[in-house]
């Protein structure tokens, strides 16, 4: 077991601006970290420089209080997984397993036994002596694992292990993921995905990271934090649209008051809303965006059911998709963009009808002309 800590990490390819702006960053004995962020925003490198495997440009690496910087990845005590599983096509699962083991010279007794050992934790055991082309996507991304566990590391590094998989053995993969982690390891892990849905069901942690303009600004990470505060507290407009599917809505407008109980905006279409954020970084008159959660809507707002709903966006149905569980109601925005509301399955809503929309002050987030978030106000 091993905690890793990065301090001011950057990384530039030759003469090119950072890829990697001051990533400040611990992750602790057992914890279970997913790197998150669109494609090219730098999540392989980051981990990369973790394992060993890429420079660092500038900034400390530490794992297990040890300055890792100049050392080579096999003195790391790290075990990577990668997302073509790299198996020997030649060798059997048993061979796979070993081979790792054999190169560090070990003793063929205390190879056998990490084998076993492995192969029941991933239920290999009927599997090995068959070679890779006999063994499905999810076996062979097993046995990938295994060869990572067998080595006993302190950090496991995950770099979209899942991706090669179709969507119902991901899920399983996924879990098997998170069960063998808690289980079987005192290890930390880290794991990248794009996928928003894997990272929120895997991490106890999330380092959300961006890319262009905002790592400029901002440097590379734009939020970290357990996965419900990613969701319920984003820090910027990226974060809130990162975190959620379908993402959330965002709505121009401006400020109209501030008080106590936070902020009033007023929409460009006309409504007023009131958010309950704290308004004291802007003044009446700022321009601001609105940003409310598909699944936040209220339908049946004014009811006695939904008292803190009963300020309401009114807008035409331009589309119904009725998925079963819930409906995806798209609403005219008078623009090219779609306002969604996530609705019951058996909503009565259909094209062309006009509806009210609560909008509860509490689910309301409020962006400034920067990108960053009014901080929400406690409740009570
Ligand atoms: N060897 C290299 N030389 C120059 N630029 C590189 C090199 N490797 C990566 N980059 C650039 O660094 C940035 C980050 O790449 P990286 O592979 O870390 O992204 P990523 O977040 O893993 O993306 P994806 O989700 O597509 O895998 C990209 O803009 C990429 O073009
Ligand atoms: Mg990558």
């Amino acid at each position: 077991m091993a905690s890793i800590s990065l301090t001011s990490v950057y990384k530039s390819y030759g003469t090119n601006a950072p890829v990697i702006r001051d990533v400040n960053l611990q992750i602790d004995n057992s914890e279970f970290c997913v790197f998150l962020g669109p494609s090219g925003c730098g999540k392989s490198t980051l981990l990369r420089m973790v394992a060993g495997l890429e420079t660092i440009s500038s900034g400390e690496l530490k794992i297990g209080g040890q300055t890792m910087n100049l050392v080579p990845p096999s003195r790391r005590k790290v075990a990577m997984v990668f997302q073509n599983y790299a198996l020997y096509p030649h060798m059997t699962v048993r061979e796979n397993l070993a081979f790792g083991l054999k190169q560090a010279k070990k003793p063929a007794d205390y190879i056998a036994q990490r084998i076993q050992e492995a192969a029941r934790i991933l239920e290999l055991e009927p599997l090995l002596d068959r070679k890779p082309k006999a063994l499905s996507g999810g076996q062979r991304q097993r046995v990938a694992i295994g060869r990572a566990i067998v080595r006993e590391p302190g950090v496991f590094l995950f770099d979209e292990p899942l991706s090669n998989l179709d969507a119902a053995l991901r899920v399983q993969t996924r879990t098997e993921i998170a069960r063998l982690h808690k289980a079987f390891s005192q290890a930390s892990a880290i794991y990248v995905t794009h996928d928003q849905i894997e990272a929120m069901a895997l991490a106890d942690k999330i380092v959300l990271l961006h890319s262009g303009k905002d790592t400029e600004q901002f440097g590379s990470i734009a939020q970290v934090g357990a996965p419900l505060e990613l969701y319920h507290r984003p820090r910027s407009k990226f974060v809130a649209g990162f975190i959620g599917s379908p993402k959330m809505n965002f709505i121009e407008g401006a400020v109209a008051s501030v008080d106590a109980q936070g902020v009033v905006v007023r929409l460009h279409s006309g409504e007023s809303i009131r958010a309950a954020v704290d308004g004291a970084s802007v003044g009446v008159g700022a321009a601001v965006t609105l940003g409310i959660r598909p699944e936040h809507f209220v339908a049946d707002a004014g009811s006695a059911a939904a008292p803190d709903a009963r300020q309401t966006i009114t807008r035409e149905v331009r589309q119904v998709e009725r998925l079963g569980e819930h409906s995806y109601v798209h609403l005219d925005t008078g623009h090219h963009d779609t306002m969604i509301a996530k609705l019951p399955g058996d909503a009565s809503q259909q094209q062309g009808d006009r509806i009210a929309l609560g909008v509860p002050a509490g689910a309301c987030h409020v962006f400034d002309t920067r990108g960053l978030a009014l901080p929400v106000l406690k409740q009570g």
